[in-house]
């Protein structure tokens, strides 16, 4: 089957990976994909949001599965686009129809769909401009830390945390009636902050039964020891040591479950992965968010981990038969260090020339912000490249990780040095 990977992250590297092991598939076509995708897979240089240029691709190239890598074209509709359209009906798509991408596309939404199915999260409550005074007096009945988030997508800087009450009153009142976000911050979810410690499960559904992936920890910010801004994420690890057996029981009776059913009792009929962000809070699992897509760079770990046929699982999720297919993973564990241009995630360069990559052994190198010039493989992004590596134990992966960087180099260059420091 030829199947095409709309993204160009580490995580559709990840994906084509994977894929590209199964020997049911042919063609693997990455749209736009990068440098790395490029070398087992065909690059086609479209948008996955320009519809009908991913419908010319999938006909033209006799493609018959999508994988949805990012949320935007899910929020805007791609597989609904398929569905509606004659040529494109019976093409499976992996990556739930717009009612389900609600759920990482609206805040609001998710957190309904939360209090409707009894799936544990903190308490909240919306506002608009209409209602802005009634959030300043909802704002008075919580304790600090404040935490306000855009309603909508604001590529991942819609959450703002805020310790002074004042502080949270101004940002209010910043987002709904000065949209702060645009459109993404006409409504606001303000909720409760919860005390714990943070991780990420992924399960793909067909829409009646699940797989449970690997769980990961992200590194959000760009500092070391968790400093400084937020990126779209410098490392993970996976497995989480503190996600013991007993946790994980407790995220799947209390929350995958009752979210498998409840997209099932609602009329959703949901293909795809659902990303649980969780916090651990003495021992029990609150939602934070859920996400519509696989994480990057969790991806990266959480993939490699993973024994079974990709594709096979893939087919279970289209033909509604993922109960059937038989689903393992390895015990060791896999850590990811991403490297990122220097000054990211505020402005950076491009066209770095990237070297030493190929000579990496240890590690998988996925490739994130690359590209091809003039044949040399240079920066495009400000993620570049995700090293992965596996070990018995988070330390020996890391280490695997890190001397596998020291292979790397480009101008500017610049990682985490204690990705899992608070795990060891
Ligand atoms: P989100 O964009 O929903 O992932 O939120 C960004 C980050 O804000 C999360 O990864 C958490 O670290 C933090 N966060 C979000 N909601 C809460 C909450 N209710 N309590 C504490 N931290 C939160
Ligand atoms: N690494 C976080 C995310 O993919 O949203």
């Amino acid at each position: 089957m030829n199947i095409l990977i709309l993204g160009s992250g580490g995580r559709e590297h990840a994906f084509a990976l994977k894929l590209s092991e199964s020997n049911k598939v042919n063609q693997l076509f990455v749209a736009p994909g990068n440098a790395g995708t490029s070398q087992i897979a065909i690059n086609i240089n479209i948008n996955p949001t320009d519809f009908a240029s991913v419908k010319e691709t999938v006909l033209k190239n006799n493609i018959k599965m999508v994988v949805v890598g990012p949320e935007a074209p899910l929020v805007e509709g791609v597989h609904d686009f398929f569905l509606a359209d004659d040529e494109l009906k019976n093409i499976s798509i992996i990556g739930p129809k717009k009612d389900g991408a609600l759920l990482e596309g609206s805040k609001d939404f998710s957190k309904i769909f939360m209090e409707k199915h009894n799936i544990p999260t903190a308490r909240y409550q919306s506002f608009t401009k209409e209602n802005l005074l009634e959030g300043f007096i909802f704002l008075e009945t919580l304790n600090a830390p404040y935490v306000l988030k855009a309603d909508g997508l604001a590529a991942g800087k819609g959450v703002l945390i805020l310790d002074s009450i004042d502080e949270a009153k101004k940002e209010l009142e910043e987002m709904v009636s000065n949209q702060k976000f645009g459109e993404a911050s006409s409504t606001v979810v303000i909720e409760e902050f919860l005390d714990g410690i943070e991780l990420s499960v992924f399960v793909l559904t067909d829409g009646k039964s699940y797989k449970i992936l690997p769980s990961a920890k992200d590194y959000k910010r760009i500092g070391e020891g968790d400093k400084g801004l937020n990126t779209g994420g410098m490392g993970a690890i996976s497995p989480v040591p503190f996600a013991s057996e007993e946790f994980l029981q407790k995220v799947e009776e209390r929350v995958v479950i009752p979210t498998v059913n409840g997209l099932q009792k609602d009329g959703i009929d949901y293909r795809g992965f659902i990303f649980i962000g969780l916090m651990n809070v003495d021992g029990n699992p609150q939602v934070i968010e859920y996400n519509v897509r696989m994480g990057d760079p969790e991806t990266e770990a959480v993939l490699p981990r993973i024994e079974s046929d990709l594709f096979d699982l893939f087919e279970g999720v289209a033909n509604q038969n993922l109960h059937e297919k038989s689903f393992s993973v390895t015990k060791k564990t896999a850590t990811t260090v991403m490297l990122v241009s220097g000054g990211y995630p505020e402005a950076y360069e491009k066209g770095k020339e990237i070297s030493g990559f190929e000579s990496v052994e240890d590690s998988i190198v996925f490739h994130a912000g690359t590209t091809i010039k003039n044949n040399a493989v240079v920066t495009s992004g400000g993620r570049v490249m995700a090293i992965t590596s596996f070990g018995d134990t988070i330390e020996e992966a890391l280490e695997k990780s890190y001397e596998s960087i020291e292979k790397i180099s480009f101008d500017k260059m610049n990682y985490r040095k204690d990705i899992g420091f608070d795990l060891i």
